[in-house]
C-alpha cells in the first residue's frame, strides 16, 4: 500500500466540481485582484475567526510582515518566537530588518514555554513582539503568555498559521491577540491553490495600516506616503477558500478522529505520541510523533510505501542565515532534542482507516524486528 505524506485531490474530491465551476466564474468574472471574491472571502474569514477584521494577503509570510508592521515594528526593533518554527515566522520580519530573539519550548506540546518567555523578557528588556505559533495545530498557553507580555508591555501576534479552527479554551485562536497570521499554503488545514493567507485583528487603526501597506503603501488613490508592498490576495484564490471555508469543521474532525485512530494504533509502542493539552482543542495540521531511531524508522516506513517528513529537522537558530545572532547548540535543549526525535504522519482529513491501520502495523512491524 502506499500512503501519501498529503493527499489534497482526494480531500477535497467531493467538492471538485464546486471549484471547477467557481474556477469558471472567476476566469469570465472580469475581476482578478482585490474584488468581490476577497471581500466576502475577508468578511466570512472574520465571522469565522470572530474578529471584527480580516485582511487577505498573498501569503502566510506576508501576514505575518504586515501585521506586525502595522502593529508599528521598524527595522532594528526586536521580537521573541520559538526556535522549532517554520523559518517564515522569523524570516517575515527579518526581511525588514527586525530582529530575533528565541524562548524555547515545553516539551510535551512543542509550544512556547511561558517560563522561557519570562526569562528572556527580563534578561532582554525591550522586545516589541510576541510571536508565539500555533505549531501543529495546537494552540500555545495563551493566557500565560498575553499575561506575561502585558506585564512586560509587550505586543502579542499569534502565528496561526499551522492552526485554523483551533481552540484555545473554547475560543477561537486568532482571538487572542493584537493580530494574527493565517496561511492558505496548499496543504494547510485550509489552504488555496498557490500562495494566500489572511490577517485578522481587533485593532481599528492595524487594520488601516494593514490595508494600506499590502497595496503599494497607497493611502489614497495615486497617493503613497509610506513604503508598502504588493500582497494582494487575487479573486482566484479568494474564490477557491470560500468554496472550502464551510468544510473547514468537519475536516478539523475527520482529523481529530485520524489521531485517535493513530492513538489507539500506537499504544505501547516505544513512540512519543502527540498530547492535546487539556486547554486545547488540536485540529492536527501534523501528527507528530518522536522516537529515538528517527532516520532508520523514516526508512523502513519508506520501503513500505509510507511518506513521512520532519517538521522542523533544524531549529532555525541553528539555520546559517541567523548564525550572527549568537546562538548556536545547545541554547534551546528542548527544541533542538525534539528537532533530532519527531517524524509527522500523514494525517489528512480522506486518510481512513485502512492506511492508518497499515501506518501503525509498520511502526509496530519496525520495533518487532
Ligand atoms: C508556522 C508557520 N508560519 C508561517 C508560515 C508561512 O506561511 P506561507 O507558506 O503561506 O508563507 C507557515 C507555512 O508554511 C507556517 O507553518
Amino acid at each position: 500500500m502506499n500512503v501519501k505524506i498529503f493527499n489534497i485531490d482526494r480531500d477535497h474530491a467531493q467538492i471538485k466540481p464546486r471549484l471547477i465551476t467557481t474556477f469558471e466564474n472567476v476566469l469570465s468574472g472580469g475581476e482578478f485582484i482585490l474584488g468581490k471574491e476577497v471581500r466576502a472571502l475577508e468578511e466570512e474569514f472574520a465571522a469565522y475567526v470572530g474578529t471584527k477584521y480580516a485582511v487577505g494577503v498573498a501569503s502566510g509570510t506576508d501576514a505575518i510582515k504586515i501585521g506586525g508592521l502595522a502593529l508599528g515594528l521598524k527595522a532594528g526593533d526586536r521580537f521573541v518566537t520559538t526556535p522549532n518554527t517554520y523559518i517564515a515566522t522569523a524570516m517575515a520580519l527579518t526581511e525588514h530588518g527586525c530582529v530575533p530573539r528565541f524562548c524555547d519550548i515545553e516539551d510535551g506540546s512543542y509550544n512556547m514555554d511561558p517560563a522561557a518567555l519570562e526569562d528572556l523578557l527580563k534578561k532582554e528588556p525591550g522586545i516589541r513582539l510576541c510571536i508565539p505559533v500555533h505549531l501543529y495545530g495546537q494552540p500555545c498557553r495563551l493566557d500565560e503568555i498575553r499575561e506575561i507580555c502585558g506585564r512586560y508591555g509587550v505586543m502579542l501576534m499569534e502565528d496561526a498559521c499551522q492552526a485554523h479552527g483551533s481552540r484555545y479554551k473554547g475560543r477561537n485562536v486568532g482571538t487572542m491577540s493584537d493580530v494574527a497570521a493565517f496561511s492558505f499554503y496548499p496543504t494547510k488545514n485550509l489552504g488555496c491553490y498557490g500562495d494566500g493567507g489572511m490577517i485578522v485583528t481587533d485593532n481599528d487603526e492595524a487594520y488601516k495600516q494593514m490595508l494600506i501597506l499590502r497595496a503599494h503603501g497607497q493611502t489614497d488613490r495615486h497617493v503613497h506616503d509610506v513604503q508598502g508592498f504588493v500582497s494582494r490576495l487575487d479573486e482566484l484564490q479568494a474564490a477557491l477558500v470560500r468554496v472550502k471555508l464551510p468544510h473547514l469543521d468537519d475536516w478539523n474532525i475527520a482529523r481529530r478522529r485520524n489521531a485517535s485512530l493513530y492513538d489507539a494504533g500506537l499504544e505501547g509502542l516505544p513512540v512519543k505520541k502527540p498530547a492535546e493539552e487539556p486547554y486545547a482543542y488540536h485540529v492536527y495540521h501534523l501528527y507528530v510523533i518522536a522516537v529515538e531511531e528517527r532516520e532508520p524508522l523514516r526508512a523502513y516506513l519508506g520501503e513500505r510505501g509510507i511518506i513521512t517528513l520532519v517538521h522542523y529537522p533544524t531549529p532555525i537558530h541553528l539555520q546559517k542565515v541567523y548564525s550572527h545572532l549568537g546562538y548556536g547548540p545547545g541554547s534551546f535543549p528542548v527544541a533542538e532534542r525534539a528537532a533530532r526525535r519527531i517524524i509527522s504522519l500523514p494525517i489528512y482529513p480522506s486518510l481512513n482507516e485502512d492506511e492508518i491501520a497499515y501506518v501503525c502495523e509498520a511502526i509496530s512491524g519496525f520495533y518487532r524486528k
